[in-house]
């Protein structure tokens, strides 16, 4: 697939995702909350994009020594559930980038409505052609988000570069496991939009060799396969607002896609890994 089409595939994807701006703000609305006061506290129980939530958030910020003098560059930010959960909790200043344009008004929105825009702000753009300058953050994240992008060696070094020397790079990502088949790997590629997945050894390497070092490399494997049978409940717990946004028939693709997502767990091809790497030259 060429690199435009990829972007597309990506796009359309995050852009017709089940979580989404509307249905967080009509669960918000329904659960009786005032939206024109809605508090940071409160959203970020609805907000994340990710595998466990605002738990998963705390331990990179510990792992990364996320402080409230940190600026920290979210790589890859979605709707900004983890960019307002930093900047709140720990009283940092927070730059978010992602590749998907809706993603990024509606992390605007939400950031505007939880009064943090003075100290979060969002870019619509590719991680792999980074728009900031060398040398800028301190910390960079990412959750979930890498398995979608091609060229990791480039991913890594492009995170890398942005970060001060002695900055901090901490994330999160679904892996490839051993004995995953080519047939998986083309429906996760088609139906998951999932390219080039590293190994949690493959991604110790490419930050090596980017210049870190590796202080933590974790395997999540297990403990994601139970969060990602529930996460599977979840998304069809949100047929309902899924079916009256998209129709029917994404509903039962998502759910196709999603049921054997999972089932690559079950089966053990694939895997979760959470690195800390520092950047040391
Ligand atoms: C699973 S969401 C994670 C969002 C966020 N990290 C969170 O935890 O709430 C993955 C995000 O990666 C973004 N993304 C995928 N490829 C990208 C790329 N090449 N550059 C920037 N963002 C990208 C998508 O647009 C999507 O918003």
């Amino acid at each position: 697939m060429s690199e435009d089409r990829h972007i597309d595939h990506v796009t359309t994807y995050y852009h017709t995702h089940p979580i989404n701006e509307q249905q967080i703000l009509d669960k918000l609305r329904r659960e009786g909350v005032d939206l024109t006061r809605v508090s940071e506290d409160v959203l970020q129980q609805y907000d994340q994009d990710h595998f466990g939530g605002v738990a998963a958030n705390e331990v990179l910020a510990g792992l990364a020594r996320i402080e409230a003098d940190t600026h920290v560059l979210d790589v890859c930010s979605g709707m900004g559930g983890p960019a307002r959960y930093l900047a709140h909790n720990h009283g940092c200043r927070v730059t978010g980038l992602d590749l998907t344009e809706s993603r990024v008004v509606s992390a605007g929105k939400l950031t505007r409505m939880a009064g943090l825009d003075d100290r979060v702000a969002f870019r619509h753009g590719n991680a792999l052609d980074n728009p900031f300058p060398d040398k800028t953050f301190d910390v960079a994240i990412g959750q979930e988000a890498f398995c979608h992008i091609p060229d990791k060696a480039l991913l890594i070094a492009e995170c890398v570069r942005v970060l001060k020397v002695g900055g901090r790079i901490a994330f999160t990502d679904i892996v490839e496991r051993n004995g995953m088949t080519e047939a998986s790997r083309a429906r996760l590629r088609r139906e998951m939009t999932f390219t080039e997945l590293q190994t949690l050894d493959g991604y110790r390497h490419l930050l090596e060799d980017a210049g870190c070092t590796v202080p933590h490399a974790e395997d999540l494997s297990a403990p994601w396969t139970d969060i990602l049978k529930q996460r599977l409940e979840m998304y069809r717990g949100l047929k309902e607002p899924t079916v009256a946004r998209f129709g029917a028939a994404h509903f039962q693709k998502w759910d196709d896609a999603y049921s054997f997502f999972v089932g690559c767990y079950e089966t053990g091809e694939l895997g979760g890994a959470r690195l800390m790497a520092r950047r040391e030259r």
